[in-house]
């Protein structure tokens, strides 16, 4: 093969990339991932089982064998592969509810994307439509409940970077802030049973949270606050979490969440923003790629971006809050911030800079 054929068959693959999206969330939606997860199977008994257009079937499997999703065995069965494994609904990672909200839900507003390019306004904003992206959520209880299933799937894994990367031990009394139904905050308090805490996100929220609360046996350890977190946070807690919520708004609405959080920590506590960071070194690889097509997936839909280090310490420090410390947990990053009047030495992702001996640190 030329070099330029090469060239231009990467081209092509990403020019398809939607085909993708399309292919692995019709797996997930017809029932082939999850007919094959107990082991290896035959295209007519799964497409018996979805039920499902046999031939098609046989189509379908044959695509998720190219994209390293299947794999074929012995007289012509398709089993899972590793990869395949985590579409699974019975996989305690699943993340066949983010396949289902990348191919039935984003892909609607991506396909607009220029036109966001060309103004910088959100797809709702340009369709005149009012309230913004938690608006139109709440409007349809099918959406909303395809956005909450993919962000649980989401935050499930996260979790465990987190929790791998930052010890909660001293973190007191935890408010998760825009918590959605509770996944991190489960995670933590199911770590660190001397723990409490209290998510906080819109009503809409609230019986998901209640029941995720009560399947993990959390009884009185966790609670849930209906509450709109730019008209005020509730004080008495001393660790505010903030997962995946800044990058959904734009710095004036940050200005205004932070400020918020500042007033109601009072003079000790911390605040932990959860986020991927954009890279100051922008490359062709995989983890560049990725966040910089989430900061474009925020411009269409919720109106935010994805930040760099350097401007989440900006919107930090304009609040009243001094970054102490951040650290990677995955591919994520944990920017933790106290209130200004503690003083402390910085410490960046990269860095050189410790907190002076005998300051209590996380981590
Ligand atoms: C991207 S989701 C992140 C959910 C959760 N932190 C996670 O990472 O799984 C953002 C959350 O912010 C909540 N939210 C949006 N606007 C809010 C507001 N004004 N007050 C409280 N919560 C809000 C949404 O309902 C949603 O659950």
């Amino acid at each position: 093969m030329s070099a330029c054929a090469a060239v231009t068959d990467r081209l092509l693959d990403l020019i398809g990339g939607h085909r993708v999206t399309a292919t692995i969330c019709a797996a997930v939606e017809v029932g082939v991932i999850d007919a094959l997860a107990a082991g290896p199977r035959a295209a007519s008994d799964i497409a018996a089982d979805c039920p499902a257009h046999e031939a098609s079937i046989k189509r379908l499997l044959t695509a998720l064998v190219g994209l390293g999703i299947c794999g074929c065995v012995e007289g012509g069965q398709y089993q899972l592969t590793e990869m395949g494994a985590y579409l699974a609904q019975r996989s305690e990672s699943s993340l066949g509810d983010w396949a289902r909200f990348e191919g039935k839900m984003l892909v609607r507003p991506w396909i607009g994307l220029s036109d966001s390019v060309r103004t910088g306004r959100t797809s709702a904003e340009i369709a005149g439509s009012e309230g913004g992206r938690y608006e139109e959520i709440r409007r349809d209880p099918q959406a909303a409940s395809l956005f909450d299933a993919a962000m649980v799937s989401m935050t499930r894994l996260v979790a465990r970077d987190v929790l791998a990367a930052y010890n909660f031990g001293d973190a007191g009394r935890i408010l998760d802030i825009g918590g959605g139904t509770g996944t991190l905050l489960i995670a933590i308090l199911g770590a660190y049973p001397a723990t409490i805490g209290c998510v906080l996100d819109l009503q809409r929220c609230e019986a998901g949270a209640w029941k995720a609360i009560a399947d993990a046996r959390l009884g009185p350890r966790a609670d849930f606050l209906a509450a709109d977190f730019f008209v005020g946070l509730p004080s008495g807690f001393d660790t505010f979490l903030l997962k995946s919520v800044l990058h959904n708004w734009d710095d004036a609405h940050c200005a205004v969440l932070l400020a918020n959080c500042r007033r109601a920590l009072g003079r000790s506590g911390r605040v932990l923003v959860i986020e991927r960071l954009l890279e100051q070194f922008q490359d062709a690889s995989s983890s560049h790629a990725s966040t910089a097509l989430n900061d474009l997936n925020m411009l269409r839909g919720p109106g935010g971006r994805e930040r760099s280090e350097q401007a989440y310490r900006k919107l930090m420090t304009d609040a009243g809050l001094r970054v102490a410390r951040v650290m990677p947990a995955g591919r994520y990053h944990l920017v933790i911030a106290e209130p200004q009047s503690i003083p402390q030495t910085a410490v960046y992702a990269s860095g050189a800079e410790e907190p002076p001996a005998g300051r209590r640190r996380n981590g």
